[in-house]
Formats: C-alpha cells, structure tokens, sequence
C-alpha cells in the first residue's frame, strides 16, 4: 500500500486504508495523518521534475499544489482531481515592514493571491478529490468564513454540494458573499465556531456528508505544498524562521509536516523554525506552549478559551482541533508562540498595506507577532524569515475602512487607535480647493 492513513497519538499508530472514510481513530480518537511509502526519485530529481513543471500547459502541473503530487501521493488517480490553479502565490519582499518589526530583510509568502483569497485553497483541491473518490455527493465545513469560500468554490466546481455552517454574525462580509456567490447552502449558526464543530460533525455522521475541515488529512496534505513552493521559489534553501498566524492549527501542523518530510528526503539540509502567532483575546496554543515549554510536561493539555474575542475573526477559536499536531511540530522544529493584541494587530495590517500588499487582519498577526519577537530577542534582527500572509486584502473591508477613518473598536468596545491612519477627506467640487487640499 503506497498511501495509508495512521493514528497521530504515539502510544497508538494504527494504521488504516487510505479509502476509509474517517476523520479521527477509532481505536483512541486522536488525529489521523497520510504516511507514504519512501520515495524512489532522488530529492535533486524531484527539484528538477517541479521546475520543468512550470513550464507545462497541463492543469494539473499548472496547479501549485498538484505540481508537487509527488509529495503527496494519496490518489490512486489524478481524474478525480478539480484544479482552479491554486497556489502559485508569490514571494514578496517588504522593505517597511521588515523595518517596522526591526528586521534587515523581509519576506511575505502571500497566499492570499490563491483563486478565492486564501491558503484554504491549498488544501481544498485535495479535500475535494478525495470527497470524489470515495463517491460522496455532498460536502460540508464550519468556518470562520475563508474555509468556507474556498469549499464553497471547490466543491461546486467538482459538482458536488458544499454545505457550510458559520458563526451567525462574526465572518466577515467579502467571505460570506463568497460562499453565497460560490453556491452553498449557507447555515449561519446562533453559536462559536468551536460550538459549531462539535455540531457539523455530529450531522455529518449522520447524514452522510463528507466532512472538510481541518481535521480532514488530505486538507493538510494540500497545504504542505505551501512550504513546498516557498522552497522551490527559495532554491531549496530553507529560511531561520517561518512565521504564520493560528486559529485551528490546521497549517501550523502542515508546514511542519512537510518541512519535516522535505528534510527526510533531502530537499532542505535544516528545518526552520516555526513561529505561531496568536490573537492575545484567542491563545489558547500560545498559553499551551508557553506552559510546555516552561514545565516540560509529560501529558500536556489545551485549555480551551470558552469565549474567544478578536477582531481578525478568521482566528477567533478557542479550542483548535489540531492542537496536538501544532504542538509536536512547534516543538520537533524549536519553534515558539507570540500572542499580540488588536491594537498590534491593526497596526501591522495598515503596514502591510503601505507596502503596497495588504492583507486581512489575521494575517497581519505573523507581522505584528514577529515585532514582539524580535524586540525579545527571540529572533535575531538579521535572521532569514518567510511570513505567511494567509488571506487577501479585500476579505474584510469594513475593517479596513473603520481603521482608517478612525472609529474601529476592539471586541470590548475598547477604541483601536488609527496610528497608521489614511482618511479619505470630502472635497467640494472646486479646483481651487482641491488645488490647496493638494498643496
Ligand atoms: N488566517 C486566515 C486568513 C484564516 O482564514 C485562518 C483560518 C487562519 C489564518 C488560521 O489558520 O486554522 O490553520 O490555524 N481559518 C479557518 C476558516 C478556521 O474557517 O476559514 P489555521
């Protein structure tokens, strides 16, 4: 068997065939991951079979995922497979913002260019391939409004029916718009995102719908090309630091798994450190970590935040399901959290966007969480860092339009301060006044 499915809890490692359909052991309850068979091709092959990719009019190497199958080899067959070019996200370097966190040099990975806006994309080419592999018709996720969209997309290019479940007043309006435009039955749920999970994977079971949220395997499978890509781009020479935003825990736990893999094969000679950036009203990973890594605990334990708060509401979670993932991969590659507040938050955004890139606030944390970082000491002003920007600009605008002009409020109503503000100011229609507006 090439491809197997396996128990990510270390006292239990059952293994399963890749087809059942399964979301978490049935022996323990833990996670479940996709183990491979070792690869015959040589690392200095690989590089070079995905170089000459790029090159090919064929969709399936035209998609930054399905480029690198070779390291993701769960399809028996690639005809089940529905590519909108996912991935192919650009590397960008940030002169201000590498000053603006005390860096000498800084490097975005902006997944945000991906077709619906964010790395969900990634993933969901995969998710959805295999939900066509084994037969199902229907598809559903909760989310916090880009697994959504991305879903949403997929999904309905596949022909298959996207159901999504969603925090009732708490996405933001450019990802609901998403997933109504996209197509999916759209629940808008009286409840958390935490709450809702529990819910969707209850009504999954027992409807039959294939479940796509993180806790799928093959999801984190896709988003390992992520890290995959950045190297590529890179020339297979591996940063210090890679630094990303957490809300589920889902990508922290596929970048690591594919630094990791990337490492067994020797495509990368040493594994960067990861980096998880928390917001300071939703971190739970961020206290989990910091115990760990203070106590050295045996058995640790996340402490799930009943009421989680932020403004980036695309990490506003209090009990990540892939927490145990993250953990090990944080740990295994010496990485370290950084929780950091909404004022923080809306600061390196507006940053960002001064940069000429921008991005959606919970992106804006891996900047704002790298400042904090550096000025700790922690990451060292001449370190080698790829920041993952993980959703467009254009996700939440209203967000955008309330910094600016100065009347966005924090989750407890506390006044975000418009520090790298840019007003839009009212003009009469005279060219004389314009003229002095304008100097
Ligand atoms: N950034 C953005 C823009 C996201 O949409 C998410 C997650 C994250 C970061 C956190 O990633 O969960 O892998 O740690 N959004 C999910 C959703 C939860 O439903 O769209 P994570």
């Amino acid at each position: 068997m090439a491809a197997e499915l396996v128990c990510f809890a270390p006292t239990c490692r059952t293994r399963f065939p890749i087809t059942e359909l399964l979301y978490n052991c049935p022996k323990c309850g833990s996670l479940l991951e996709a183990i491979y068979e070792p690869l015959e091709q040589s690392a200095l092959m690989l590089k070079r079979v995905w170089r000459e990719r790029r090159t090919s009019n064929a969709p399936l190497d035209q998609s930054g995922v399905w480029r690198f199958r070779e390291l993701i080899p769960f399809l028996a067959s690639y005809n089940c497979v529905v590519t909108l070019r996912e991935g192919n996200t650009p590397l960008l370097e940030a002169r201000q913002a590498a000053q603006y966190a005390g860096l000498d040099r800084l490097v975005f990975k902006h997944q945000g260019f991906n077709p619906t806006g964010s790395f969900k994309d990634n993933g969901m080419t995969c998710g959805t391939a295999q939900a066509l592999r084994l037969g199902r018709t229907r598809v559903a996720c909760v989310s916090t409004g880009n697994t959504s969209a991305s879903m949403a997309a997929y999904a309905s290019a596949a022909g298959l029916q996207p159901i999504i479940f969603i925090p009732h007043g708490n996405i933001s309006y450019g990802k609901l718009a998403q997933a109504l435009e996209y197509g999916a039955r759209t629940l808008q749920v009286e409840a958390n995102f935490d709450q809702i999970l529990a819910l969707v994977r209850q009504i999954a079971e027992q409807l039959g719908i294939y479940l796509l949220n993180s806790i799928n395997p093959f999801r984190i499978e896709g988003q390992k090309t992520i890290m995959a890509e950045m190297l590529d781009q890179r020339d297979w020479q591996a940063p210090d630091w890679v630094v990303l935003p957490g809300g589920n825990l889902g990508n922290t736990a596929a970048f690591g798994k594919a630094l990791r893999e990337m490492k067994e094969l020797g495509l990368i000679s040493r594994l960067p450190r990861l980096a998880v950036i928390q917001a300071e009203g939703a971190a739970p990973f961020y206290e989990l970590v910091h115990k760990t890594q203070k106590s050295r605990a045996k058995k640790p334990q996340l402490q799930a935040v009943e009421h989680p708060e932020t403004l980036a509401t695309a990490i506003k979670i209090g009990d990540p399901v892939s927490w145990p993932k993250a953990l090990y991969e944080v740990t295994t590659s010496q990485g370290v959290a950084e929780k950091v507040t909404e004022q923080e938050i809306a600061d390196a955004k507006a940053v960002i966007g001064r940069c000429g890139i921008g991005c959606e606030p919970a992106s804006a944390a891996t900047l704002a969480g790298l400042k904090k970082l550096i000025a700790a000491g922690i990451i060292p002003a001449d370190a080698d860092v790829v920041a993952v920007l993980t959703g467009h600009v254009l996700k939440d605008p209203d967000y955008i339009y309330r910094y600016h002009t100065g009347v966005l409020e924090g989750p407890g109503g506390e006044h975000i301060h418009s520090n790298y503000g840019n007003q839009p100011l009212v003009v009469p229609n005279d060219p004389a006044e314009i003229a002095r507006v304008l100097g």
